[in-house]
């Protein structure tokens, strides 16, 4: 007998003798019992014992366990290329969730996010709307795994890794996301528009506002998107110190 077996059968006992002290107390009033017999204690008992939990499910996860399954994540084939995995990092709950592609050569070497020169020009945007990584902002990716050279994530790694991003979307409580580059744009929003014709406007994912800008290494390459990024990063600084907007 499982140990799941023993539970269902120790509460079917229970609850038989708790309905037959009820019937007893019940005559004793000169009600009319609760009818013992009529009730099916093997489909009520199912119905109130804990479903089984997957262990590789995300939900119910707290931050720390949620980590702890990326790291051993094989779900798809960037885990075999991987140094490390790239969970993320910063501050929870956080006023801003910025979400990039995924890791590049140094955070893989480091497992943190956005350390490299793309990262530190992330930094340096932040600094501009007086936010960082130390203080009230977390930074994420959309794949956990470096993807090789640096090539796109394809489709079925964004699927298979989507699932730890929505929960830590969950835990880390974001009052706004600003999404980085088109892989975090078509993933998060389900649109294959590129980030000219997504930026300017607020989208929500699960209620939460969202605003898409280019990624920094994009950015690096090309100055003129300069300008609009920073009217990007004005409008989440504009939409934070808005008082109904949340937390200050
Ligand atoms: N580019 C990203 O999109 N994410 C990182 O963590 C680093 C570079």
């Amino acid at each position: 007998m499982t140990a799941d077996q023993d539970k269902a059968e120790a509460l079917t006992y229970a609850l038989k003798q708790f309905v037959n002290v009820c019937d007893e107390a019940e005559a004793l009033v000169g009600h009319k019992p609760l009818c013992a017999t009529e009730v099916d204690y093997e489909e009520l008992v199912q119905s109130m014992l804990p479903q089984t939990i997957d262990p590789q499910s995300v939900q119910g996860t707290g931050l720390k366990q949620l980590q702890h399954l990326v790291e051993g994540c094989k779900k798809c084939r960037l885990s075999e290329t991987r140094t490390h995995t790239v969970f993320g990092e910063g501050v929870i709950p956080a006023r801003l969730m910025v979400i990039g592609e995924g890791p590049g050569a140094e955070e893989d070497a480091s497992g943190r996010a956005f350390v490299g020169k793309a990262g530190k020009y992330l930094d340096s945007w932040l600094g501009a709307i007086s936010m960082s990584r130390e203080t009230n902002v977390y930074i994420a990716n959309i794949v956990k795994c470096r993807p090789p050279e640096n090539r796109n994530p394809e489709g079925d790694e964004v699927a298979a890794c989507l699932p730890y991003l929505k929960r830590q979307i969950q835990l880390v409580k974001p009052q706004i996301i600003l999404l980085v580059g088109a892989v975090a744009c078509h993933a998060l929003l389900q649109t294959p528009d590129g980030v000219g014709k997504l930026r300017g406007r607020f989208f929500r994912y699960e209620g939460i506002p969202v605003v898409a800008t280019y990624h920094p290494a994009g950015v690096l390459r090309n100055e003129e998107l300069k300008r609009p990024v920073w009217e990007d990063l004005k409008k989440v600084a504009a939409y934070l110190a808005t008082p109904l907007n949340g937390r200050s």
